[in-house]
């Protein structure tokens, strides 16, 4: 669908989601990741770069487990994780729209959790190569979690760990050959719809990831 489609059919309301390819399954249970070698950090944030060509191949589960680990997965005791919080409160949720579904990554069991079973992937942005790219991510606070941070922070501090989050997605990006790029030009409230998020859930980012193409 084209950009120009997509802002007339979101100031209507009308940016709906489209039937999965595919089976939604309930679980994903995902590989367990690997977590040595690789790329060298200097060598990755050397070619990290948004890229917005995007093969519609779908990402390999162990792929994708990788990538989700990367990007907000447990890497220490009680659960912390490979990106920081503000007083450890882990607001940020990764929503992970693939062509099969739209699924809640939970860090702590490692498993996608089936959200909704629509495709997604057309709702998270107003630029048209979201759609048929193959794994669009949504990430967004639950405000619910930041009781003890200091309410006129609350907003900045989900927006810095948001970011880290996303820079994980991008340096994992880089140094496994993929695509991908941060977007903050998106419908929050459609997103919000599409995923029946509540009050205290609000939409920061999405980032696709992909092959590039050609
Ligand atoms: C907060 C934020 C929002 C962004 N939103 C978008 C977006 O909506 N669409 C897009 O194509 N790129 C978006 N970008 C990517 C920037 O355009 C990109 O980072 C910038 O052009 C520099 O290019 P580089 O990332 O390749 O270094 C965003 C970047 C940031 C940090």
């Amino acid at each position: 669908m084209s950009t120009l489609t997509k802002l007339a059919l979101g100031m209507m309301g009308r940016l709906r989601p489209k039937p999965v390819r595919g089976e939604a399954l309930a679980q994903i249970a995902l590989p367990a990741a690997h977590k040595e070698g690789g790329m060298p950090l200097m060598e990755a944030l050397g070619k990290r770069r948004s890229t917005r060509e995007f093969a519609p191949a779908e990402l390999p589960l162990p792929l994708l487990s990788d990538l989700l680990w990367a990007a907000c997965g447990v890497n220490g005791p009680d659960g912390l994780r490979t990106a920081p919080s503000a007083l450890d409160a882990r607001e940020v949720d990764l929503y992970v729209a693939l062509p099969s579904g739209a699924y809640l990554y939970e860090p702590d069991a490692h498993v996608l959790s089936l959200v909704v079973s629509s495709d997604i992937r057309r709702v998270t942005g107003y630029q048209d190569f979201v759609d048929d790219a193959p794994l669009d991510l949504i990430l967004a606070a639950d405000i619910g979690r930041m009781r003890l941070a200091p309410v006129a922070q609350r907003e900045s501090f989900a927006a810095v760990a948001a970011g880290a989050i996303s820079q994980n997605v991008y340096l994992f990006a880089a140094a496994n050959g993929l695509a991908a790029v941060i977007r903050a030009w998106i419908d929050r409230e459609a997103i919000a719809e599409a995923l029946g998020l509540t009050h205290d859930q609000h939409i920061l980012l999405s980032q696709t990831v992909g092959y590039p193409r050609g």
